[in-house]
């Protein structure tokens, strides 16, 4: 653990790394390639400015992980979680920020949001361009995750993501741009809020249940049951329905087209993996807007459950725990999407 900054008063902002384009570096300061998850955190806190952040927080900072976040798998949301748990247990600690991979931030902070049992500030961050970059964007991304952290405004908010000065839900966020900056989207709830003059300005609260409210404990979970999420479009085959069913998925999120539906073939395909007990969750490949239930798909018949606002990513992550939990009831997993 390396301590970057005592400012006495100030609430104890601890910096958990991960990896990332946040921490990536390239040869060249100009060019578009370089590779994630290079820097560690120390280097990367030297491009914020002491005196600045002194006045909010006093930083600690831990590298959990050094990984671009497309390698991430769910052992290391387990571990990530643990240690956010452990770290938030210790009366001496405020806030935690996560500098992450943006590729899949989305799930990391969704499995933190379902899983962390405090209701102590956590805002994961990460940046667009590396940190070698003419014009990086994680140093600034950075200090507003601290001063966001270090806020009590954003207590009891669940999990947060900051970037390009908004401040995103976890339940809600998607990434929208694979190159630009402002890459990230709430799909559904809007922007809780942004970040102005070294402030947090909220608009408005997530209803949905999170962090103390969440049933879901992973405290003694070693692994998570599998759960593989399929993409439709015009023509789709059956082929990658059953190859999921006999590779052992335990859950199928189907990202259909339209309000999350199928052709024939698929849904053949769909009825018989959950007639074999393979939990089916219908979810869209439009990103914004609900795949509600009662649609076009008679989903009570054939035991379908419809993920309603949660991108196929989310949902994955709901189904997982859900599973986990030992829930395999298709009424029960319903009543879990639209709560969380
Ligand atoms: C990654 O997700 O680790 C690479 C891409 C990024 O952080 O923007």
């Amino acid at each position: 653990m390396a301590s970057f900054l005592s400012a006495g008063d100030k609430p104890v902002v601890y910096i958990l790394a991960t990896g990332g384009t946040i921490a990536g570096a390239s040869s060249s300061s100009t060019a578009s390639s370089y590779d994630a998850g290079k820097v560690l955190i120390e280097t990367i806190l030297q491009a914020l400015p002491k005196d600045e952040v002194a006045k909010y927080a006093t930083l600690k900072s831990e590298q959990v992980l050094q990984k671009g976040s497309q390698n991430l798998t769910p052992s290391d949301w387990l571990k990530i979680s643990k240690r956010v748990n452990e770290l938030l247990k210790d009366k001496n600690i405020d806030a935690i920020v996560i500098t992450h991979g943006t590729d899949t931030i989305e799930e990391s902070a969704m499995f933190l949001q379902l899983t962390t049992k405090s209701d102590k500030p956590v805002v994961l961050v990460g940046a667009m361009r590396p940190s070698t970059s003419l014009s990086a964007d994680g140093p600034k991304n950075l200090f507003d995750a601290i001063v966001l952290a270090s806020s009590p405004l954003s207590k009891g908010k669940g999990v947060l993501l900051t970037f390009n000065g908004n401040i995103l839900s976890a339940s809600d966020v998607t990434k929208s741009s694979p190159v630009h900056i402002d890459a990230f989207k709430p799909a559904n709830i809007g922007y809780l809020g942004y970040m102005w003059n070294n402030t947090p300005y909220f608009l408005r609260d997530n209803l949905q249940r999170h962090t103390t409210q969440s049933q879901f404990d992973i405290s003694n979970t070693s692994s998570l049951p599998q759960v593989e999420i399929l993409y439709g479009y015009a023509g789709s085959s059956a082929k990658a329905v059953e190859d999921a069913v006999k590779n052992g998925a335990k859950g199928i999120v189907y990202a259909g087209v339209g309000n999350g539906n199928f052709n024939d073939e698929v849904q053949k395909a769909l009825i018989k993996a959950s007639q074999s007990g393979v939990k089916v969750v219908r979810t869209s490949r439009i990103i914004y807007g609900p795949t509600p239930q009662w649609g076009e798909v008679d989903d009570e018949k054939y035991g379908f459950i419809t993920s309603w606002w949660h991108t196929p990513q989310a949902t994955r992550i709901i189904l997982m725990l859900g599973l986990n939990a030992g829930i395999t009831d298709s009424k029960e997993l319903q009543k879990l999407m639209l709560s969380y």
